[in-house]
């Protein structure tokens, strides 16, 4: 697939096929995982793709099944968080394939514990990880793709959890609430030069979500590649990564050049747009609100539109109607 411009086609569903040719990516985290599958389905869609992970071994595997693949891939194996890491992908990037068009800022880590037996260092790490290595990622490739002038790609990832909040994942919530916020600063700090920034909120059957227990049967089913139920599927949103993959290929084509600040989820069958801190209830009090007056106005005011906190979903064995 290197070097050749591929035809543009046009899918099953009669619209135009997308096309990456010429382009260039980054994918933190793709040694494994989601990750591992953005970079593939890029390569696939005909980018160059700079490919990075902590370990070594699984980096230099993704690379291996790109190239064999007929793709394009060089590996960085550095670990998100430090500038230096953020700017040696940037530097590879352009050293290998002349330029930079899409950041996929994907890496990330769990050490969920509850809060009070958080320790200092996992917080660290995640925070670290997530919402650090965002931060360097996406400053570095923005002052490239300012610097090139042709506009560019910044896709980033949150999660439910970062939504909705999550019992045992203070951290993990917390940076990944923090991802969103950037993105949203970052949308409007980079339109004029024509860089769209977007949030991907996705769910997937990964090494990450293995580890959940009430996920272990759904993700060893899938591993035997059977067929998921629909209640999987549709309301837990719950596939592989090659489910989610097209939606970061979508946002780093020319196709979504009008979108950008959003958050959409995707996982499974589900494709949704996520509102972001949108205000429930408003109520104006002249000269302003005592403890008392609030205390009156919040059972009819605001408790009707409160909302409730973490992930809401339907138990894994119900039925789910058909639509
Ligand atoms: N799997 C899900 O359902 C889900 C849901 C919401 C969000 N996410 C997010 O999607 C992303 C990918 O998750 P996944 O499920 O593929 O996890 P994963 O654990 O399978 O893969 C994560 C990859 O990131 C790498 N990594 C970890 N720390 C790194 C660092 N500092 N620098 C570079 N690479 C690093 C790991 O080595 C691994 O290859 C993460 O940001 C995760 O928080 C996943």
């Amino acid at each position: 697939m290197s070097g050749q411009m591929k035809e543009q086609g046009v899918s099953e569903q009669g619209s135009e096929s997308i096309e990456l040719t010429g382009k260039v990516a980054i994918v933190t985290g793709s040694g494994q995982g989601l990750g591992l599958a953005y970079a593939k389905a890029l390569a696939q869609a005909g980018a160059k793709v700079v490919v990075n992970d902590v370990d070594g071994a699984a980096a230099e595997r993704a690379v291996k099944a790109i190239t064999e693949a007929g793709g394009t891939a060089v590996a960085v194996v550095a670990p998100v968080g430090p500038t230096s890491t953020a700017d040696l992908l940037v530097q590879t990037a352009v050293e290998e394939f002349g330029r930079l068009d899409v950041l996929v800022a994907n890496a990330g880590v769990i050490r969920d514990r509850v809060l009070w037996k958080m320790e200092d260092a996992d917080f660290d790490v995640v925070v670290a990880t997530h919402l650090r290595g965002t931060f360097t990622t996406v400053r570095a490739a923005a002052t490239r793709l300012r610097e090139q002038g042709e506009g560019g790609r910044i896709v980033v990832v949150g999660s439910p959890a970062g939504q909705h909040g999550n019992f045992g994942q203070t951290s993990y919530a917390a940076a990944k609430a923090g991802v969103v916020a950037m993105a949203r600063t970052w949308s409007l700090e980079l339109a004029r030069a024509q860089v769209t920034v977007n949030v991907v909120i996705p769910t997937a059957i990964t090494a990450m979500t293995a580890t959940i227990p009430v996920y272990r049967e759904v993700a060893e089913a899938y591993e035997r590649g059977e067929t998921l139920p629909r209640v999987v599927r549709q309301e837990h949103a719950l596939g592989g990564p090659e489910d989610v993959a097209p939606l970061v290929v979508w946002l780093a084509s020319d196709r979504s050049a009008d979108v950008t600040g959003q958050a959409i989820g995707v996982g499974g069958d589900k494709l949704s747009l996520y509102s972001y801190s949108e205000e429930l209830a408003v109520t104006y009090r002249e000269g302003g609100w005592s403890a008392e007056a609030i205390a009156e106005a919040w059972p009819t005011a605001f408790a009707p539109s409160a909302q409730t906190s973490g992930i809401t979903l339907p138990p894994l064995d119900a039925g789910v109607p058909a639509q």
